[in-house]
């Protein structure tokens, strides 16, 4: 099984709330396995809306936030901050099950909650990379690890055959984004219609994989220390372009141009480096053509309107929302049937693409 980091060097793409779809509808569609949602973005909104949405999933998130034992992300790394070199294996024990607070999340799905904290924590964090052991560069990038390493034991599942985690990631690439980075063992890359995603596609190439843009350019320390580790990289899973449709005819051909812009870049990171991606399902043949290569690499969500705001809002999954009125914040909204029939499908067999 394998461990998504859901990533862009870009905000406002989806990553939050396809990490909440996909994690829902992954367990609703693998029953018999256990997922986990690791938040590792301070602004914790996959948290909130796994919680319940922005009403109950807020009043969670505070709750979780003040226990005693502070049970989230950040409870965590306080842990390796005290013990950064050997693993307290302390991970399981800030697990929540999130369905004790969102009925409608399926019961084999569980998380770490994302935690603002971590910006407060980042700079003892880098801290602990230098000075220290030679290797503490190394040890501290797999403290997520570790972590995940600590649950799957919980579960009886060292191997790590009968579960999935999806790890929710802030757009900067910052020092957790690094740690998440070094856990994950592939990317799923949202992005939008727009300039700036054409230019995060080659980004995230220069950052995580060294892919110089200019002859002087300078590489990422991450994948400098990487290297000279010979630690893991995550692999390319998927580009998901994500709200790429539009109601309107007009911005639709004019999406399309952009979006043609975006699919041009991604196949030419494929002509440059194909060895970023990871081949899938498992014994594909390695795509041979531009047709083939996007069916493999490249999916699309298309914008969902009113149904998508609903579900993020009240945290309950696309699949299990129905049409009609629900009330929001003390407001009435209507869903319609078409939004979903047009999201539901869409996110079902993104799911089904994923091993
Ligand atoms: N497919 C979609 N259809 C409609 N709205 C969406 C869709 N994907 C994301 N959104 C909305 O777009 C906004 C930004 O998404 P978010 O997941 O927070 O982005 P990120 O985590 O990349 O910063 C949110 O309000 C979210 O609900
Ligand atoms: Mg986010």
């Amino acid at each position: 099984m394998a461990i998504y980091a859901i990533w862009n060097n870009k905000g406002g793409v989806g990553k939050s709330y396809l990490t909440f779809q996909l994690a829902s509808e992954y367990a609703r569609q693998n029953p018999d396995k256990k997922i986990l949602v690791v938040d590792l973005c301070p602004q914790a909104n996959s948290s909130s809306m796994l919680l319940g949405g922005v009403i109950d999933g807020e009043k969670h998130l505070s709750e979780i936030h003040a226990s005693q034992t502070r049970r989230t992300i950040s409870g965590y790394i306080e842990d390796r901050i005290q013990s950064p070199y050997k693993t307290p294996a302390s991970g399981s024990e800030y697990i929540s099950h999130v369905i004790q607070y969102n009925d409608t999340i399926p019961d084999n799905l569980y998380m770490i909650v994302g935690d603002e904290q971590l910006e407060v924590q980042a700079s003892r964090v880098m801290g602990a990379t230098y000075p220290g052991p030679e290797d503490a560069w190394r040890i501290v990038h797999l403290w997520i690890k570790d972590m995940i390493t600590d649950i799957l034991y919980s579960w009886n599942d060292e191997r790590h055959e009968n579960s999935c985690v999806f790890i929710d990631c802030n757009p900067s690439f910052s020092i957790y984004t690094e740690l998440a980075l070094s856990a994950a063992d592939r990317l799923l890359i949202p992005f939008s219609a727009d300039g700036s995603s054409k230019r995060a596609v080659k980004a995230v190439l220069s950052l995580v994989y060294g892919k110089r843009r200019h002859t002087n350019d300078r590489q990422s320390d991450f994948y400098v220390e990487s290297k000279r580790y010979n630690m893991a990289l995550p692999s390319i899973y998927m580009y998901v372009g994500n709200r790429l449709t539009q109601m309107n005819q007009t911005s639709a051909s004019a999406f399309k141009i952009i979006v043609n812009e975006i699919g041009d870049e991604i196949w030419e990171v494929w002509r440059t480096s194909s060895y970023v991606f990871r081949v899938h399902p498992n014994g594909a043949p390695t795509p041979n053509s531009r047709k083939t290569f996007k069916t493999m690499f490249q999916y699309e969500v298309n914008d969902a309107n009113t149904a998508s705001v609903v579900s993020g809002a009240l945290g309950v999954p696309i699949a299990l929302l129905t049409a009609g009125p629900k009330t929001v914040a003390g407001r009435q909204i209507t869903v319609n049937q078409s939004q979903l029939d047009k999201q539901i499908p869409n996110i079902e067999q993104l799911v089904r693409n994923l091993e």
